[in-house]
């Protein structure tokens, strides 16, 4: 079944939004100098690369485009590849933001300004969605993001 114009918009929203976490998430580990928490970001940052390889995935069975192949070929390796050329025009805005955090609480919020904005925007491609398939997904990421939004209110307020 071809997916709706609409659904296809969440789709690429959802995939540039895990992009945008995936390179958040790397970065904040260099920042934080608690061992315990860099690990739980970085284990974060493979949950993003796996959300946008899944995503990217049920994108690309509805529309032949190669646009986001530079950044599925790089993903698709294992670990957490460094995709910060491909970012430097798509994710400017995200990149000054990063630039500019240095304390604990400054990543900590971070975080969770973009854990809730992914919960906000799966909830609206799921209400919106038609097609079951694509229903499953986004209703599968929000559960997973609402675990990460809970991991920063609890890191928050133990601060
Ligand atoms: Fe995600
Ligand atoms: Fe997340």
């Amino acid at each position: 079944m071809k997916f709706t114009d609409e659904a296809l918009k969440y789709l690429n929203l959802g995939i540039s939004g895990e992009i945008a976490a995936y390179v958040f998430y790397k970065k904040a580990a260099a920042i934080l100098k608690d061992k315990a928490l860099q690990d739980s970001v970085l284990s974060i940052a493979g949950e993003e690369k796996k959300h946008f390889l899944a995503l990217e995935d049920v994108y690309d069975q509805n529309v032949r485009s190669e646009m986001w192949a530079p950044y599925k070929d790089i993903l698709n390796k294992p670990g957490l590849p460094d995709i910060d050329e491909l970012v430097q025009d798509t994710h400017k805005e995200l990149l000054a933001r990063i630039a500019k955090l240095s304390s604990k609480r400054d990543v900590l919020e971070m975080g969770l300004t973009l854990e809730k904005e992914a919960v906000a925007l799966y909830g609206d491609a799921s209400a919106k969605a038609s097609h079951p398939e694509v229903k499953k997904v986004f209703d599968f990421l929000i559960g997973i993001e609402t675990g990460h939004v809970r991991m920063f209110e609890k890191e928050l307020s133990a601060l």
